[in-house]
């Protein structure tokens, strides 16, 4: 767990730490139930809470990791790719699948629901990430491929994995990558007609 910043600085310095740079220990129980707790707190229109968190944790990663070959394997996703799975799961100490669970009979429209899930992925990345934690946000065909979803989460027929969030300390980081131009991102509103 590396030093804890305040928050401004978090802002303008936060960066997600590539998963070949995550390291053991991971958080503990405490730790992460902690953090989490904090990500929870996200914008929700209805208050209907269209997520759920699967933490998959070292007592059971080789389990997800043989039913994700499988899986793989059956759909004919590439080995390669399929090997880069498997090491991305065996090098993070903590991996978090964050599950969108849209409702469909419900009056907010399904797209706030999805958005609300993106929230709530981004800041389980970024809790961890002030909290001294590397971590990163990564999807491909692990999060493509529903079957897989059912199998390993259970997931019903409107859910699906929104994204894995990798946890772990960290040393070494990643170079930042070229941020976005603030001139060409952001405009005033001009008056019309
Ligand atoms: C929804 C989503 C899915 C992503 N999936 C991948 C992925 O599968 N592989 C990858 O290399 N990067 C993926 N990325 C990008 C990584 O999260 C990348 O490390 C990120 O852009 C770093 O941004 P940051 O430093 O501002 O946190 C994804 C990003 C998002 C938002």
């Amino acid at each position: 767990m590396n030093k804890i910043k305040n928050s401004i600085d978090f802002f303008a310095t936060r960066k997600s730490i590539s998963v070949k740079n995550l390291k053991y220990p991971g958080p503990n129980q405490n730790q992460t139930m902690k953090i989490l707790k904090n990500a929870l707190r996200v914008p929700d229109h209805g208050k209907l809470e269209p997520w759920r968190i699967v933490l998959i944790t070292e007592d059971c990663k080789k389990n997800y990791i043989s039913i994700m070959e499988q899986r793989g394997k059956e759909i004919n996703i590439d080995p390669l790719k399929i090997e880069k799975s498997k090491i991305n799961l065996l090098t993070a100490p903590l991996i978090i699948a964050v599950i969108c669970s849209p409702l469909t009979d419900s009056k907010i429209p399904e797209i706030e629901q999805v958005l609300s899930c993106g929230a709530l992925c981004m800041n389980v990345l970024n809790n961890f990430l002030a909290n001294g934690w590397g971590a990163n946000w990564l999807t491909g065909w692990m999060v493509n491929d529903n079957e897989l979803g059912k199998l390993a989460f259970n997931n019903s027929k409107n859910e699906f994995v929104a994204g894995y969030i990798y946890v772990g300390s960290y040393e070494e980081t990643n170079p930042d990558r070229p941020r976005p131009l603030i001139e060409k991102k952001i405009s005033y509103y001009k008056k019309k007609l």
